[in-house]
């Protein structure tokens, strides 16, 4: 079925199942670290999934990331290091109970996932003067997660887990990667087939947290204005929405 949006035609339009498609795998992206099978994923699969991340939003177009594929165990195991060390400094920061939740969550699956993946921001990819970086230099930064998201949403698309760590000492990060100075590690992924997805973030099931109602999260004009009456009939939505995303994991036919 075809949708009506206001100014498209029919080619620009998503039809209603690819629509619910684009919210089924936003909604159902889970962030994985348990639940990796050892199934090599095919590069045929592993191309679309970077492809998805080089077509990214960026700042100036600066296309400032890159891809460092990691399969060799030692590798993995010289990351695995890394994030013990970090970890057993995280957990002393948590008080009492905390502490024991923390410690028995599962905060990455770098040895079990098949491919780990640092994507990286080359701060220097297109000179020192970017288009619309010339004032916030944390731009090119930015753009990068946009890749990230990109991916671990086509990864969930083809059925893919991703978990992203970064419970690192950046330095060991850099040091076992090779990463050249200009070259920052902006997310450590481990991507497989999983035996399942969740259908709750792990920390939300773990009662660590729970995922904030979005209308407490709207100001209108300037922060702190809820924005009256003007604005109940969107809170009353956003909260019907929220519940919708929670349960079903998409939404139903557009009005
Ligand atoms: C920037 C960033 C860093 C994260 N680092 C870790 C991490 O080190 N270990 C981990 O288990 N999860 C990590 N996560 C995953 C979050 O815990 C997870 O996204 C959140 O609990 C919500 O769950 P969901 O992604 O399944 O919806 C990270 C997520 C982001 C966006």
């Amino acid at each position: 079925m075809k949708l009506e949006t206001p100014g498209l035609n029919a080619e620009h339009e998503f039809t209603e199942a690819a629509r619910a498609a684009v919210y089924n795998a936003i909604f159902s992206r889970r962030d994985v670290r348990g639940q990796f099978l050892p199934d090599p994923v095919p590069d045929a699969v592993l191309s679309r999934v970077l492809t998805a991340a080089h077509f990214a939003p960026s700042v100036g177009y600066m296309q400032p990331w890159s891809f460092v594929l990691v399969r060799e165990p030692a590798v993995k195991e010289r990351i695995h290091a890394a994030f013990r060390e970090a970890n057993a400094e995280a957990a002393q920061m948590f008080e009492g109970a905390k502490q024991e939740i923390y410690r028995e969550l599962k905060l990455e699956g770098i040895r079990e996932a098949p491919i780990n993946l640092c994507i990286t921001c080359d701060r220097d990819r297109a000179g020192p003067v970017v288009l619309g970086r010339t004032h916030i230099k944390a731009m090119d930064i930015y753009s990068t997660v946009c890749a990230v998201q990109n991916l671990w949403l086509a990864a969930r698309a083809e059925g893919l887990g991703v978990g992203w760590v970064s419970i690192f000492h950046q330095a060991a990060l850099r040091e076992t990667l090779a990463l050249p100075p200009r070259v920052f590690p902006v997310a450590y992924l481990c991507l497989g087939y999983v035996s399942h997805f969740y259908q709750r973030p792990e920390l939300e099931a773990a009662g660590w947290r729970q995922r904030l109602p979005l209308e407490e999260l709207l100001h209108f004009d300037r922060w702190g204005e809820d924005g009256g009456e003007a604005a109940e009939a969107l809170k009353r939505q956003v909260r019907s929405d929220q519940n919708a995303a929670t349960s079903g994991g998409t939404f139903p036919a557009k009005e």
